[in-house]
């Protein structure tokens, strides 16, 4: 199972480093255009090996994409992040054009490649990589909505004052600041609904909470978080390669699907080998169908500056 990762900076190095602690692939290619940087990493790491016990090999290379040839899985991470005050959405100037040369070059040495997205703003990446690529849209994923679960489960667990581990959750939607929608009425503790134990307020701060969850690191650390988005986009990474046949919300090209056609959003799918092999229904309230309508609408709005 090779994997190539372009960008080895801080999202790009950590997806590579929970990719290998995993050990379920043979290969992790870390792709930068920076000279040197990718190879540095991809020691450093190895040098990781035989204290995290992993055996997948970990090679750096400068924008050789030679080096990335056969590749099962690939994973887009390049580009500017966000700085304190940005919106995800202002950053795509700059990623497009990065995004759409990486996508170029990935499909050039690994014509049957799956494509995860990472870059922001990551629903009109992935959309942009549909029609960079021509690759079946089974095989272009969207990472957005696994971050932001995570995220909101941290949240849920924070106002329950329960174990991470105790509550679930899911978000849908765009992934943006005011776009994702985190399905607060779904969510669970151990299966009992999270709105048995918290009041409406209560649910309402964790959902604007977790919406802003990317932005509030930000202004922490004054760029993009790294250690939840490698995480996160790890896990989609082993469902596929793993074929887990697992569930996430993943930005999907919609063609029909919750009342949506030509656009990549957030909604849950299985992944397994094939990509996404499901786009899972979910019967979503009144006020939650307008809350993914509005946030599709926010969405083509940011793919029609594209120049496709
Ligand atoms: C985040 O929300 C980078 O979009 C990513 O942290």
């Amino acid at each position: 199972m090779k994997v190539t990762v372009v960008g080895a900076g801080a999202v790009g190095a950590s997806c590579a480093e929970y990719i290998a602690m995993k050990n379920f692939a043979s290969d992790v290619i870390l792709v930068d255009i920076k000279e040197g940087f990718a190879e540095g990493k991809a020691m450093d790491l190895m040098q990781t090996a035989s204290l995290n016990a992993f055996d997948t090999r970990i090679t750096g290379t400068t924008g050789d994409y030679s080096k990335t040839a056969g590749s099962d899985i690939a994973v887009i991470t390049s580009g500017i992040p966000r700085k304190p005050g940005m919106t995800r959405e202002e950053l795509i100037g700059i990623n497009a054009g990065i995004v759409k040369d990486v996508s170029s070059n990935l499909i050039k040495h690994s014509p049957d490649v799956t494509i995860i997205v990472v870059s922001n703003p990551m629903d009109t990446m992935t959309y942009l990589v549909h029609k960079t690529t021509g690759l079946p849209k089974n095989k272009i994923i969207g990472m957005g909505g696994a971050l932001d679960s995570a995220r909101f489960k941290y949240r849920l667990a924070e106002a329950l004052e329960c174990p991470i581990s105790d509550v679930d959750g899911m978000v849908i939607g765009g992934h943006s600041d005011t776009g994702m929608i985190p399905l607060t009425r779904l969510a669970t503790r151990n299966s009992v609904l999270a709105s048995e134990f918290l009041a409406e307020d209560r649910l309402e701060q964790v959902m604007e909470d977790t919406k802003v969850g990317g932005a509030t690191l930000t202004k922490l650390l004054g760029t993009s978080a790294w250690y939840a988005p490698g995480a996160a986009v790890s896990g989609l990474v082993q469902a596929i390669a793993c074929d887990q046949k697992k569930m996430f919300p993943c930005s999907a090209l919609l063609e029909g699907e919750y009342d949506l056609d030509d656009i990549c959003i957030g909604v849950p799918v299985i992944l397994g080998k094939d990509g996404i092999e499901k786009i899972v229904p979910v019967d979503l309230s009144d006020a939650e169908k307008a809350k993914l309508q509005e946030s599709a609408a926010a969405v083509k709005k940011t793919n029609g500056l594209l120049e496709l």
